[in-house]
């Protein structure tokens, strides 16, 4: 048998040091809210202190860390019997319910018009269990169950890291029993759905049922992979030690024995006192760390709890105010889908109408079409429906054992529902578009804004106003439908002088001489910006040849890969966009065509015209701006390469500036430069912009 070498001071020193620093890690963590390490790092101070412990078992002790992975599966839970029952709360749903609270305790207490001091927290949305402690040691914890009898969970609880395992050594009395919830965190909830999702496996509706699941294994290892955290709300048995005399001082004494209380509890006088707390909790309450279901009030004083005592099956000192309901069961009746200013096609749910958090909800975005794969949603499902807070209505969960036996899944449409173009999806993304850029009602006001701006055909005084009124008064439907507004149907709309009207035809007609990137540009093509459409029409040199170019004959141009050929490919192959072209050109939009770099054979009417639109350099005569930090180079860097290639460097941004460069925290210049819709040019673009003048 190997020898186990003997301690040195050293490893005595770093085994207690790694055990206090877990111990106050988990603390941060669960308790205060404020974890200072990050789970990783948590896992290697673990795994230190095991691995010391491995090596001299002499230093191993009950309350270790590395004694909460879980043990031996069972066959079934013991029966625990309560030495004094669990009940639970009645439920107050309005102030009408509170002031009879309230009045009843008054009265049970003969106070007259005595106001109470009531004990205050929230009401926690877990489980309830409860922990027995012998001489300080953790030996048994137990389930609710019916109230007398519970389930003994004792291996799965003492996997949770924030539940002590052995008391300070000044607080060890015989027996004591703490009670509380056993819950999972917000953000431990989402980490533990993202791994079930990426291992494929099934997603928990809600933090509450993912901490029953996980506390009822009979695995405890299993438990043990599950982040769990407890808090506790009062006690049970207690043997040889003085009980505090009100519930606020029973709570200190629980934390000072490192059990973790709620943070938000509070003593408040009277029934004012009470509604404070319900409103103040009410409002904080989507940015607690865990979900909760109301607020409890409980009468503070032990002596006035013991005259109010019981009916039935819950006390008269205490309720629980219950916030209107997070999640509510309807039916999937369909899905629909709606079309985004941008093309995106969103699956959204029309439900059989419910009231959840507070209003009614009768349709919830489903995102996108694997977020349905995910959820395994087919319509007819009964769902659970959770609207938290201010957030959107979002359908959670299916209850599976609800399903009808032919409920039909959803089929993505092939084709727009608001302009019947066809709906593709591009390689490696999860949303479905549509492809009608120019001609979708939907995406019409984006797309005139987009045809319009300064780096495209630029048409001067055509904003965001403008565009919404155009568009509302349906004159206008396609870019090409600009060219052909006239004086009157200007004049027609509210608030535009006669003035304006023509300042904006001029521009209308300026911008009929433009240049090919730009054109392209302005056409919204998915994933084609400045640069690329610059790089097309230099490769190609003439529209007809990139409308026809192939796949392969795409991939040739410089910074094009599969995912930009494609959708160049699916702009050009849906009919509409290509009429939209055609009529643009038959309103005589025209630009010179530009020199072709790579060699490609030119060909017909739209053969090279010499040098009239060769490129004299990317920033040559432009207006620029920089903003925020470069990593590359400095700004004095940056400012004397673009002066060395013809650019004018302002200090602030105006219409007149071409290009803003934003750095890492760009401020108040990048704001404004959205604003004015000024192109925005972050640093690689930038880069690559000046490798290629
Ligand atoms: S005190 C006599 N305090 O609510 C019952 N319960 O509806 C004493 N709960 O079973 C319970 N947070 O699981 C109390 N701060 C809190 C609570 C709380 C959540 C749960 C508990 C109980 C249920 C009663």
């Amino acid at each position: 048998m190997a020898t186990v070498a003997p301690a040195t001071a050293q490893v005595i020193e770093r085994v207690a040091q790694l055990k206090r620093e877990l111990a106050q890690h988990n603390h941060n963590y669960y308790v205060l809210d404020q974890p200072t390490i990050t789970d990783g790092e948590w896992d290697q101070l673990f795994h230190e202190l095991l691995a010391l412990e491995t090596q001299h078992p002499d230093l191993l002790t009950q309350d270790s860390p590395t004694q909460r992975v879980g043990s031996k599966p069972l066959d079934a839970f013991d029966e625990v019997m309560h030495r004094i029952p669990m009940l639970s709360l009645g439920n107050a749903f309005n102030d009408a319910d509170i002031d009879n609270f309230d009045r009843r305790c008054r009265e049970g207490l003969d106070l007259g018009d005595v106001e109470i001091e009531y004990a205050c927290e929230p009401k926690f949305d877990g489980l309830a269990i409860s922990l027995t402690f012998v001489n300080g040691v953790f030996v048994q914890g137990a389930t609710r169950g019916d109230g007398a009898v519970g389930e003994g969970v004792t291996e799965n609880l003492k996997t949770i890291r924030s539940i002590p395992l052995v008391l300070p050594a000044q607080h060890r009395p015989a027996l004591l029993e703490v009670r509380g919830e056993v819950l999972m965190l917000r953000r431990d909830f989402a980490k533990l759905n993202d791994r079930q999702a990426a291992k494929g496996e099934k997603l928990f509706v809600n933090p509450r049922n993912a901490a029953a699941g996980s506390l009822r294994q009979l695995d405890s290892k299993l438990t043990a992979a599950r982040p769990l955290t407890f808090f506790a709300y009062g006690i049970g048995a207690v043997e040889g030690a003085a009980v505090p005399s009100t519930h606020s001082a029973l709570m200190d004494w629980l934390e000072s024995m490192r059990f973790p209380v709620a943070r938000q509890r509070t003593i408040v006088q009277g029934v004012t006192g009470l509604r404070d707390f319900y409103q103040r909790i009410g409002e904080a309450r989507t940015a607690l760390p865990y979900d909760i279901d109301g607020v409890v009030y409980k009468v503070n004083r032990f002596d006035q709890q013991q005259t109010l005592g019981f009916v039935s099956r819950a006390p008269r000192f205490a309720i629980a105010h219950k916030f209107p309901a997070e999640e509510a069961t309807t039916v999937l009746l369909g899905i629909d889908v709606q079309v985004g200013r941008t093309g995106a096609i969103t699956p959204v749910a029309r439900l059989q109408p419910v009231f959840v958090g507070g209003t009614t909800v009768s349709n919830a975005t489903l995102h996108n079409e694997d977020e349905i794969r995910r959820k395994d949603l087919r319509i007819g499902d009964t769902v659970v429906v959770r609207r938290a807070g201010d957030v959107i209505p979002e359908v959670a969960a299916v209850i599976i054992e609800r399903r009808l036996t032919d409920a039909p899944v959803f089929v993505m449409p092939t084709r727009c529902p608001e302009c019947d173009s066809a709906i593709v999806k591009l390689e490696g993304e999860v949303i479905a578009r549509c492809t009608g850029g120019l001609i979708c009602p939907a995406q019409r006001k984006q797309a005139l804004l987009h045809y319009a701006q300064r780096c495209a055909v630029d048409i001067e005084g055509l904003g965001d106003k403008l565009v919404d009124q155009l568009v509302e008064a349906d004159v206008v439907h396609t870019p090409a439908d600009l060219y052909r507004l006239g004086i009157t149907a200007l004049s027609n709309l509210e608030r535009m002088a006669e003035k304006s009207a023509t300042n904006l035809l001029a521009s209308i007609e300026k911008s009929k001489r433009t240049t090919l990137p730009k054109f392209l540009f302005g056409l919204g093509i998915r994933h084609v910006g400045e640069a690329t459409a610059k790089d097309l029409a230099k490769y190609f040199g003439n529209l007809d040849a990139i409308m026809d170019a192939n796949n392969a004959q795409l991939l040739q141009v410089h910074d094009v890969g599969p995912v930009v050929a494609q959708s160049i490919r699916q702009f050009f192959d849906e009919p509409h966009n290509r009429e939209v072209v055609e009529q643009l050109r038959a309103c005589k939009v025209t630009w010179p065509e530009t020199q072709i770099e790579h060699g490609r054979a030119s060909h017909g009417e739209n053969a090279p015209v010499g040098n009239a639109g060769a490129d004299p350099g990317l920033f040559s005569g432009k207006t620029v701006v920089l903003t925020g930090t470069l990593t590359a180079m400095s700004r004095d860097e940056a400012k004397d390469k673009l002066e060395a290639l013809g650019a004018k460097v302002s200090g602030s941004v105006s219409k007149k500036t071409d290009y803003v460069v934003a750095g890492a925290e760009a401020g108040s210049k990048l704001d404004k430069a959205v604003e004015l819709r000024v192109a925005v040019l972050d640093e690689a673009t930038f880069l690559a912009m000046l490798a290629r003048p």
